[in-house]
């Protein structure tokens, strides 16, 4: 039976997610700070489910908690990273820049090298992460989402730059979803919301081919292409 870890699992897309890992026979150990959320998800499926309470920002206690969940698992086969916030901030306040930042890019970055550490050490494994279409280009609405989604994609790359040495048996997948409906998509001038459960199957398929890259939904895909070839002038107009 696989085993999967979902950070970020109490709500949008790691809860969908962790909810399709089940329906497809995995064993999954499910993590978030909301408890009560967790405690529900598990009360769907109490055997295949495990959970830890885990805030990304506290880097001291990650580590020991993904290994708690591993040893309750008995192994670990994907890891999915879908904890992350994003805040509109044109004014730049910087305890709310910062808080992005410690989530997105120091959580992320201490919860990714404890997995790629230890696919490495055991030879195997998939590592998912849930960047953003946002990462392609700045932003001025919401600047700190924007380049921490951007830091993702980069670091991503690097870690499968280096599982690409590991050997054949470690998988990474960039997943750039554009507007999904989940608490996080709020406001106006939103297009093409995908409901969270279309989303998540999209991105189960693609982890389940081991694509290095995919846009969510595909036709996001497009615009993945288009900001990245148009020109600051354009870009100004939009963001
Ligand atoms: N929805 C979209 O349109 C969209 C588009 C592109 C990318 N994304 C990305 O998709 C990912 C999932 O977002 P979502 O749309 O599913 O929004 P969501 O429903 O708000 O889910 C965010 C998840 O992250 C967890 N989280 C936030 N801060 C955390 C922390 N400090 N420690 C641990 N967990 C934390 C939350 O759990 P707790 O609050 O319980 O801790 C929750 O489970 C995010 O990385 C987001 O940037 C979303």
């Amino acid at each position: 039976m696989k085993k999967a870890i979902v950070i970020g699992a109490t709500s949008g897309i790691g809860r969908s997610l962790s909810e399709i890992l089940v329906h497809n026979g995995y064993t999954i150990g499910v993590t978030g700070r909301r408890l009560e959320r967790l405690v529900s998800l598990k009360g769907n499926d109490q055997e295949k489910i495990h959970y830890c309470q885990m805030d990304v920002q506290d880097s001291t206690t990650v580590e020991s908690i993904c290994n708690k969940l591993v040893h309750e698992l008995g192994g670990l086969d994907l890891l999915i990273i879908s904890a992350g916030i994003g805040q509109e901030n044109r004014s730049l306040d910087f305890s709310t820049e910062n808080n992005v930042i410690e989530t997105n890019i120091r959580g992320f970055t201490c919860v990714a090298d404890w997995g790629m550490r230890y696919f490495k050490e055991q030879g195997h494994g998939h590592l998912v992460n849930i960047s953003s279409i946002a990462g392609v280009r700045g932003n001025g609405v919401a600047p700190s989402y924007n380049a921490s989604k951007a830091f993702q994609i980069n670091y991503l790359e690097g870690l499968r730059l280096n599982a690409d040495k590991w050997g054949a048996g470690i998988h990474v997948t960039d997943v750039r979803p554009g507007y999904v409906d989940t608490d996080m998509a709020k406001g106006d001038g939103l297009f093409w919301v995908a409901p969270v459960e279309l989303a998540a199957q999209q991105i189960f398929n693609a982890l389940k081919r081991k694509k290095k890259v995919v846009y969510i939904t595909k036709r996001w895909s497009i615009i993945g292409l288009l900001l990245q070839i148009i020109p600051y002038s354009i870009l100004r107009k939009i963001g």
